[in-house]
């Protein structure tokens, strides 16, 4: 399985992606507010689309980019039916978190910042998440799973997989 990004999913959108841009014309102060409504609308925001909007608002595809990396809540890829972040903080990380991700990458074909071909599973990779008593911890949809092993991580992401959970 390998990933991703449907090329020019979102190009089937760019008369509403219009609509909204053309609200915002060279008003680079809006830029986060006009990627929520985008990412609304297309559900991720692809480095074209990035351009896209960059242009519009009157600023520089880098600036749009830190915006996306630096805000959690956007992505610059599609994200699964269950969306798993893996905790890479310190606490995690010490705990053994990255041979969790690589369990993770290696089981699925996925990186983070990728998606399962079919859709289902989507990997990121996160700081801290506010659980270090549980380290190393993940979430699925938002839901936490901690005191992981890579062994353990598979079998949570395995009962989501077949609706166990
Ligand atoms: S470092 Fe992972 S939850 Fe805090």
């Amino acid at each position: 399985m390998k990933v991703v990004e449907k090329k020019n999913e979102w190009q089937e959108k760019t008369e509403e992606i219009d609509n909204i841009l053309k609200n915002y014309k060279d008003d680079s102060s809006s830029l986060i507010e006009v990627l929520h409504k985008v990412q609304n609308l297309v559900g991720y925001l692809p480095k074209e689309l990035q351009k896209k909007v960059a242009n519009s608002l009157n600023t520089v595809p880098g600036d749009v980019s830190s915006v996306i990396s630096f805000y959690s809540h956007f992505s610059e890829f599609p994200k699964g039916e269950y969306q798993i972040a893996i905790c890479k903080g310190t606490a995690c990380y010490v705990k053994g978190s990255q041979k969790i991700i690589e369990k993770i990458e290696d089981k699925y074909g996925i990186s983070a910042g990728e998606s399962t071909e079919d859709g289902k599973l989507s990997l990121e990779v996160v700081r801290c998440l506010g659980a270090c008593g549980l380290a190393p911890v993940m979430t699925i949809n938002g839901r936490a799973h901690g005191l992981l092993n890579p062994e353990k991580a598979v079998g949570i992401i395995e009962k989501y997989l077949n609706g166990e959970m």
